[in-house]
């Protein structure tokens, strides 16, 4: 006989799991990004033309992996390389990477300060687990990405510092300085999911000097994550800078975030990493084992192999930048065509990563809320956005990221098209 699962369970299931989980659990959020992504389908199969400019993901019809990597994994795959990887990495991939370090970055960590996870958000998840406890002082910059779900999933007192678009969504170094003071953890991200922007060198320098003192303070460790995982698609003349480049001295304090998931193209392929010093890397290692979250085998064969073709990683990653700069500028320069109509929105010129930061300057006028304008935007010209609230900012300042992962150029001809009759309409 087979049990029929569904008559044995509670009719209410969410009062179910909330008597059931942790009050922590019970109230985390989902992500509100991938919200407005089911909102967006469903009108995209209702069969509404739509720019989807919300998903931070490439669509592979778009970007492809580098068939170097493609073909390398298939190999990896076909010569059984298939069983557990060590849990902080295969030791070719951690010496590829600290040799990517060596040569890009300038940086000489020794394979021992590696530790390779799946994807980006693992090593970010333990960096929260290794450092922080319920009420400990955390900081983040707004707008910033998913810091808001961490805080609350760890219990941290966590202070969101405001920016401002002037300053390119980065904070002052006085701001910063104030912040980083009584603070065990503080997260940075350059270049900036949601806008697009880098972070100056003096802003950096001003911000891993404050750690250092913090940590000479004698109030207490204070570590900085630095989340890097857009620095390989920084635009021509932008230069990425890293704390440890600017104040070798932070370097005991500095926890690297990076991955192959953007700069690559590889978000679901899930090779990311942490770069730290050896004597944190060890718990990092034991934690990420338990949680089982090591990259597969057969990806870190690839990536390994990948990175140390000669000249691979630079011929793909001179494309990809390219492709994804002609994207983000057309879009930039139809905005910025749009103002000089002096129609009301704004644009702040590409720098890295494959967002741009697009204002529709209507609260007060005609809107209260940037989720009215963003449906505004969704329904009447098939304009698909993400407000700056889904990085933790409350003001209603107008302020939305556009991402051209997974969009053509035909795509963003159509957005701009669309969106200039609905300003002009009013
Ligand atoms: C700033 C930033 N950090 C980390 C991640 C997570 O990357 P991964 O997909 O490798 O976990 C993302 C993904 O969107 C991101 O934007």
């Amino acid at each position: 006989m087979t049990v029929q699962i569904a008559d044995h369970l509670p009719t209410d299931g969410a009062a179910a799991m909330r008597a059931t989980c942790t009050p922590t659990i019970a109230a985390m959020e989902g992500s509100l990004i991938l919200g407005i992504a089911g909102q967006v389908r469903k009108l995209a199969e209702a069969g509404q033309t739509i720019t989807d400019l919300t998903v931070g993901d490439f669509r592979p019809a778009h970007f492809p992996l580098p068939d170097g990597l493609r073909a390398r994994l298939h190999d990896a795959v076909d010569a059984g390389e298939t069983n557990y990887p060590p849990a902080d990495g295969l030791p070719a991939l951690r010496k590829a990477i600290a040799d990517l370090y060596s040569e890009r970055l300038g940086l000489r960590y020794s394979p021992e300060s590696v530790c390779v996870c799946s994807g980006a958000r693992p090593p970010i998840f333990a960096t929260w687990a290794l450092f922080v406890r319920p009420g400990d002082k955390t900081v983040s910059f707004l707008p910033g990405w998913n810091s808001g779900y961490y805080a609350q999933l760890f219990g941290s007192d966590h202070h969101f510092i405001p920016t401002s678009a002037a300053d390119n969504f980065f904070p002052t170094v006085e701001a910063a300085r104030a912040a980083i003071k009584g603070a065990r953890l503080v997260v940075l991200n350059s270049p900036l999911n949601p806008t697009g922007t880098v972070i100056s060198a003096e802003v950096l320098a001003g911000i891993a000097e404050a750690v250092v003192e913090e940590n000479r303070s004698g109030r207490g460790p204070c570590i900085l994550m630095y989340d890097q995982v857009y620095w390989a698609l920084t635009q021509p003349g932008v230069v990425h800078h890293n704390p440890v480049s600017l104040v070798p001295a932070c370097a005991p304090y500095v926890v690297q975030v990076d991955a192959i998931s953007k700069w690559m193209a590889a978000t679901g392929l899930r090779v990311g990493w942490a770069v730290l010093p050896p004597y944190l890397q060890e718990r990092m290692k034991a934690y990420i084992g338990h949680v089982g979250a090591w990259a597969p085998r057969p990806e870190q064969v690839a990536t390994a192999a990948f990175l140390q073709a000669p000249g691979a990683l630079e011929v793909f990653r001179a494309q990809l930048v390219e492709s994804v700069g002609q994207r983000l500028h057309r879009l930039f320069d139809g905005v910025m065509a749009l103002r000089a109509e002096g129609l009301p929105v704004d644009a702040i010129a590409p720098q890295g990563g494959i967002y741009l930061s697009f204002r529709v300057d209507l609260i007060g006028a005609r809107f209260a809320t940037n989720e009215a304008i963003r449906r505004w935007l969704l329904e009447e010209a098939g304009v698909a956005v993400v407000p700056f609230q889904a990085f933790d900012m409350h003001e209603q300042t107008g302020w939305f990221r556009m991402s051209v992962g997974a969009v053509s150029m035909a795509d963003i001809e159509g957005a701009l098209q669309r969106l200039g009759a609905l300003l002009r309409r009013g």
